[in-house]
């Protein structure tokens, strides 16, 4: 069975003056409990993994490029992300699909480079509201599946985001959270290599204090990757803790 895992995804918040907050957050990792992630801003990766040294706390970058080195200005190669302390990287998020162009291909490709590196991909698929409304959604998440994830048995992670339910205060029903993770689940077993059950599969999209627990009792429901409420500790504590008592 997946480990259960609350990762939280400060996007491009976050400094020196945050670390306290990692250090608050770490004390929510417990050994028998769920894993706990923070995937901050690049720079503040090592500092970060400093603050969660000697603790279970786990931290995760935000993106890797496909190359180990190279001519490449602005781009952090998934080796040094392990070298700065990260164990994690979130790739395929609506947000980098959408601001910088990447396609299921690039994804595919950065999750590669991210497993050859010993870190842990989780990829992010999700529909938008138009997508949604035309009926299309198991369709296009099946799709992101299929040509986003590596064929391996390298540890991986997947997180079910609907684009519309990101930062905006909506989340789906229970129902159509349980119908996305069900044809997920079935799906990433056609991918050869992939050991399904063992692939903990979040969902993401305006998860809260208040929501955590309701998200959390869907089934094929492992975890949530957490934005916004993943900036204020006592909202992520809450959200540990449902997610421990799930
Ligand atoms: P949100 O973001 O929790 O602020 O909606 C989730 C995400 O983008 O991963």
């Amino acid at each position: 069975m997946a480990r259960k895992l609350a990762a939280g995804n400060w996007k491009m918040n976050g400094t020196v003056i945050n670390l306290p907050q990692i250090a608050e957050i770490a004390g929510l990792a417990v050994e028998d409990g769920p894993e706990v992630l923070i995937c901050p801003p690049a720079p503040m990766i090592s500092r970060a993994a400093d603050a969660a040294r000697g603790t279970q706390l786990a931290i995760g970058g935000q993106d890797c490029h496909v190359a180990e080195k190279g001519a490449h200005t602005g781009d952090i190669a998934a080796e040094m992300l392990r070298d700065a302390g990260a164990t994690y990287v979130i790739l395929g998020h609506s947000e980098r699909r959408t601001d910088h162009g990447e396609t299921s291909a690039l994804v595919l490709a950065k999750a590669q480079a991210a497993q050859r590196a010993g870190l842990t991909p989780i990829v992010c698929v999700g529909e938008t509201f138009e997508e949604r409304q035309a009926g299309l959604t198991l369709e296009v998440v099946r799709i992101q599946l299929a040509s986003s994830i590596p064929a391996t048995d390298a540890p991986l992670v997947v997180a079910y985001e609907p684009v519309w339910a990101i930062g905006t205060g909506l989340v789906p029903t229970s129902e159509q959270i349980a119908e996305v993770h069900a044809d997920m689940r079935a799906r990433l077993a056609l991918i050869d290599g992939v050991k399904t059950a063992d692939v903990p599969l979040l969902y993401g999209g305006s998860v809260n204090a208040e929501n955590a627990a309701t998200v959390f009792a869907v089934p094929e429901v492992d975890g949530a990757l957490v934005g916004g409420a993943s900036l204020k500790p006592a909202d992520f504590a809450a959200i540990v803790a449902a997610l421990s008592a799930s």
